[in-house]
């Protein structure tokens, strides 16, 4: 592994600019949680009024130098900016406050480094990290001196950074293999879920929101959760039984969240291409928080850039607990389709709600019920069972079967009508109107 993860508890200086325009500007509150997640000991806030931006330290040089002797008080190992550094810029800081400097991307990416769970996340990350170090890798590494011995590592008159650079292509060549081939199995996952028409439902909202929680509320699993921003960064699927439905596959994914910079985007792309393949998104949003509605727009925007705008969408108002007088509950829009659910993850009021609402969006499509399907029906009665689409079978005084069956409705159309029936002269029972 080229970097190692540093440990926590890092005591750090957090840098904020605080800009005029509000579209641009980060929110400071944010930032402390996000170092928080990161595991840094914030020591110091700093707000810098951002007049102009200047080019060697992106701040006026009074204020490096207010940072530096801040940074000699207060002996801390980090100093996190809250915007994008140039690679220059950050080299800048570094030589004047003798200690490491990271920006919002690299803070960012620091957060995903250990929230990665399953390899392919890793991978992501890792392909991630090296990506934005190779635009830094003249910093660090030339103040160190030149390697001497190093055997098979390097030829004659390389210098360390060249060595670094070209372990560094070998090493991003060797993990954009190994993510193709992660993401074939997974695509080939997916396409056998397809076959067996298996559903597919993504959780996606805003970071906190409480994907997490409500994915182990419903699937009574036990996947990390955690008060802190990105609890989850890997799409987690679990396979989940809804009355009237049957089978559906759940995917929690990484949480949205503002201005997260645009290659990390492409970076997670494999973990939000869950969402973009799924047959529901569940847009989990916590409807306790001030500014959820900035953060649904967010979201929308995210899932624009991942082409999943124009899925079907159930929002899900979650923390309902921390909401005086507002009961669990369905909303309709005029067509009677459910819109929307309030409930709470945490003490699990609404869920069963939620379930109703899942098996209503998707069973609009799917014909959950019982057939009768008198003997000389044989033909196609041998059909349902080549479909894998029976439940289970009975039988009547009179030899006829009764079969319960789930299939797309398109398909038992097609099939009936082939016999030259109609479906409704067999049907015996309804489950899903
Ligand atoms: P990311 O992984 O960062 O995207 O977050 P997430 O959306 O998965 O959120 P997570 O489930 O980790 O929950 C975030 C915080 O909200 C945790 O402290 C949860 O305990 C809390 N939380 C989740 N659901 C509820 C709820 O229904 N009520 C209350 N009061 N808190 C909740």
């Amino acid at each position: 592994m080229f970097f190692e993860r540093h440990g926590g508890g890092e005591r750090a200086i957090l840098v904020h600019l605080d800009g005029q325009d509000p579209e641009a500007r980060e929110d400071p509150q944010e930032f402390q949680e996000l170092a928080l997640s990161a595991g840094a000991e914030t020591v110091a806030f700093v707000s810098v009024p951002r007049h102009r931006p200047t080019a060697k330290y992106l701040v006026g040089s009074g204020k490096v130098e207010e940072l530096r002797d801040l940074v000699k008080a207060e002996q801390v190992d980090l100093v996190i900016f809250n915007h994008i550094l140039t690679p220059s810029q950050e080299r800048n800081l570094e030589r004047v406050f003798e200690c490491r400097v990271i920006d919002r991307t690299g803070l960012i990416l620091d957060i995903f480094a250990q929230r990665a769970r399953t390899h392919e996340g890793k991978l992501q990350v890792e392909l991630a990290q090296l990506e934005h170090m190779s635009t830094r890798l003249v910093r660090g590494w030339t103040h160190l001196e030149r390697q001497k011995g190093g055997i098979g590592l390097r030829g004659p008159g390389e210098t360390q950074l060249e060595t670094d650079r070209r372990l560094l292509r070998v090493r991003l060549r060797q993990i954009k293999a190994r993510l193709e081939k992660v993401r074939s199995q997974r695509e080939q996952a997916r396409r056998g879920r397809k076959r067996a028409d298996i559903p597919s439902v993504s959780l996606v909202g805003y970071t906190n929101a409480g994907k997490s929680t409500l994915f182990n509320a419903v699937t009574a699993s036990d996947v990390f959760a955690a008060d802190q921003l990105f609890a989850t960064l890997d799409p987690t699927l679990r396979r989940l039984e809804l009355d009237d439905l049957g089978p559906i596959v759940l995917a929690d994914t990484v949480g949205f969240i503002r201005h997260l910079p645009h290659k990390l985007v492409e970076a997670f792309r494999a973990t939000l291409e869950e969402s973009s393949n799924s047959d529901l998104l569940l847009h989990v949003i916590d409807a306790h928080e001030p500014e959820r509605m900035a953060q649904i727009e967010q979201v929308m925007v995210v899932l624009g850039e991942i082409g999943a705008q124009d899925l079907p969408i159930l929002e899900v108002y979650n923390k309902l607990d921390l909401l005086e007088g507002v009961e669990p509950q369905i909303q309709r829009d005029p067509d009677g389709k459910p819109q929307r659910v309030w409930l709470s993850a945490r003490d699990g009021q609404g869920l069963d709600l939620l379930k109703q609402a899942i098996a209503e969006l998707l069973g609009e499509d799917l014909f959950v019920g019982t057939l009768r399907l008198p003997q000389r029906f044989a033909r196609l009665r041998a059909q349902f069972f080549q479909l894998n689409a029976v439940q289970k079978e009975d039988h009547d005084d009179e030899g006829v079967s009764l079969l319960a069956v789930r299939l797309p409705r398109a398909e038992l159309n097609r099939l009936v009508s082939r016999e030259g029936m109609q479906p409704s002269e067999f049907i015996e029972q309804h489950t899903l109107q």
